[in-house]
């Protein structure tokens, strides 16, 4: 959810920064913007829409070796070029870019601008605007810069410059994140590190308040009262080609396909010498010492923590609760007395997620993200962090993250039972070989998913999934993953709350997708099939090997009960790329949607 790319050096900065943007796409957005500098002054462009339109708006002409980009995902005011950033002061002297949400702008601007007229709707606009008047009350950029800061209320990564200087970039960061990244005789800014790994792999990590003066040769950072702090560069370990497509034509076909060596991955990740699971001593004993575990999380994250309840509870014993992080947030429910919280987080960015870790710490409970990105916020705030070690998911629509969360929260289950001298008969690095194996089956017969995404959802205005226990939780994985990339309103029941309401929504044709893994309610979920096949609907059973029947449309290769997530998941997933292909929508970067949801 937006980007920032910054450059100084001596190379040609809009080559960087419209590359730097390119590969912040992911995130989500809705117009862009980058502004250069050189003797001729501030040179700007902006456009509501892609960097493509971007790239055509720039000037190929005029040369400059400094400047900043950035990607808005609207939150004040509509996406309009107007609105886009980079933003100018009145003077057009200062020029800035902002991620977050600033909460106290409408004060900022009653007490400082009083006399400025506004040329956007943006709550960014005052920041620049705010830059210069204390500017010229100080005669001090820095200064300037530094009280400014100290003003804002609410979530900030900004970088600024100054026409009168081609020498410095001004950075300051609070809860959105942003990095400087180093280099011989350039240094780079951005929101993430994909963002610049063409350009450098050292990376400078930006605390909450922190001012960072960024130079062509030195960079320079400061707390808000001038004292400065060292700090050591560390490495981005991101292979540059995970973030390309290769020869796939979307991210999310990738990232399907790589389900498989991602399960390979997380075994040999978690996996010591003698084959037993590897796990960093703090957190199993973070897990024994805790009477409830609290998973907080959203989205598609969220549909992996109800998952993982069930593996916590039925292997180790421990009681669990999944909670929408924007929920707990505002309504927190009575804690145990002694609560582990657990964060599940592709990004380890999300807002919402971040405002319940900021909570609970301050009561001063621990904290366990389990994420992709280990450098991420989440992360760094918490006690302790599990890698989810998938390597980067760029398109929208998470799909390894979430068999990734899966898979290690399996391992978890496991390894606090067997801390706590519980005898199990599951082996979860073995059975997670076996599901490689089996998620590899899947994706091999994409012709097939592509046929029946065609037979159901070329044409439909909606879809219903269905399922019961594990199953219950990969429809709502399902239906989400359909809506968000093909736009078809989709939900996943549970199969026997259908007749209790929604059943009165089935007429001739609708869609519905019944998923049958489990032995105990196999009977009962198809009960539910009938009963919506009664009403016209076009039902789709998928159901695991041994479990299946006569007519029904895929058949699941078979894996443990426990982890039929990770293979049920598959074809949903790849239903739900194909409706939208169907569509011709916009697979990789859905509608309103942003990667990394850096705001509440
Ligand atoms: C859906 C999706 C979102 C995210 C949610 C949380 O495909 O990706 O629902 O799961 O925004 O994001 P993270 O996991 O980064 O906290």
């Amino acid at each position: 959810m937006c980007g920032i790319v910054g450059y100084i050096g001596n190379n040609d900065t809009k080559e960087v920064l419209l590359n730097g943007l390119e590969k912040l796409e992911y995130r989500g957005y809705d117009s862009a913007g980058i502004a250069t500098l050189n003797d001729n002054g501030v040179n700007l462009f902006k456009v509501k829409g892609r960097i493509a339109a971007l790239r055509e708006r720039v000037d190929d002409t005029n040369h400059a070796t400094m400047g900043i980009g950035h990607t808005r995902w609207a939150t004040h005011g509509a996406p309009s070029e107007e609105n886009a950033h980079p933003h100018q002061s009145a003077s057009g002297r200062f020029t800035l870019v902002h991620n977050g949400v600033i909460e106290n702008f409408n004060e900022i601007k009653a007490e400082y601008l009083s006399d400025v007229t506004l040329a956007s709707e943006t709550d960014t606009e005052i920041i620049v605007q705010l830059i210069e008047v204390l500017n010229e009350q100080y005669n001090d950029v820095l200064e300037a810069f530094r009280e400014s800061v100290a003003l804002l209320k609410g979530s900030y990564a900004i970088a600024l410059i100054d026409r009168n200087d081609q020498e410095t970039i001004y950075v300051a960061k609070n809860k959105s994140p942003l990095l400087v990244g180093l280099g011989d005789n350039f240094n780079v800014v951005a929101s993430d590190s994909m963002a610049t790994l063409k350009e450098t792999d050292q990376y400078l990590e930006i605390n909450d308040k922190e001012i960072v003066i960024v130079k062509r040769d030195n960079v320079k950072i400061q707390d808000l009262n001038g004292v400065a702090i060292t700090r050591e560069p560390f490495t981005a370990e991101i292979d540059a080609t995970d973030i390309e497509k290769g020869t796939y034509p979307h991210f999310m076909l990738k990232e399907i396909d790589e389900q498989p060596f991602v399960m390979r991955n997380i075994i040999q990740e978690y996996q010591d010498e003698q084959d037993e699971i590897k796990l960093d001593p703090s957190v199993r004993q973070a897990m024994l010492d805790s009477d409830r575990v609290y998973i907080i999380a959203a989205g598609t994250s969220y549909h992996a923590g109800l998952v993982g309840k069930q593996f916590i509870e039925k292997l180790a014993n421990v009681p669990v609760e999944v909670h929408i992080a924007s929920e707990f947030s505002y309504n927190m429910p009575l804690l145990s007395e002694k609560p582990l919280f657990v964060f599940i987080s592709q990004s380890g960015e999300t807002a919402d997620s971040r405002s319940v870790l900021v909570k609970i710490k301050e009561l001063g409970h621990p904290a366990l993200t389990i994420t992709n990105v280990p450098g991420s916020t989440l992360s760094r705030e918490a006690n302790y962090t599990l890698h989810l070690h998938a390597g980067p998911e760029i398109a929208v629509a998470s799909t390894k993250a979430y068999t990734a969360q899966i898979a290690v929260l399996a391992i978890l289950a496991v390894d606090t039972a067997k801390a706590k001298g519980i005898d199990l008969d599951f082996d979860p690095l073995q059975e997670l070989g076996i599901v490689a194996s089996a998620m590899e089956a899947l994706t091999d017969q994409k012709e097939t998913f592509e046929q029946m995404a065609r037979d159901y959802f070329a044409t439909s205005r909606n879809a219903f999934f269905i399922g019961r226990g594990m199953d219950y939780f990969v429809v709502q994985e399902a239906a989400l993953k359909l809506k968000e990339i093909s736009y078809i309103q989709a939900e996943g029941f549970a199969g026997g709350e259908l007749k209790h309401g929604t059943i009165a929504l089935i007429e001739e044709g609708t869609p519905v997708v019944a998923i049958s893994t489990q032995e105990n309610v196999n009977y009962s979920i198809r009960g539910n099939v009938q009963e919506v096949e009664a009403r016209g609907a076009n039902s789709c059973v998928v159901s695991l090997e041994g479990l299946n029947q006569e007519n029904d449309s895929f058949i699941l290769p078979h894996v443990h009960e426990l982890l039929t997530p990770l293979v049920s998941v598959v074809p949903m997933q790849l239903l739900a790329y194909y409706a939208a292909l169907h569509r011709e929508c916009d697979v990789d970067k859905p509608r309103n949607l942003a990667k990394s949801v850096t705001v509440e």
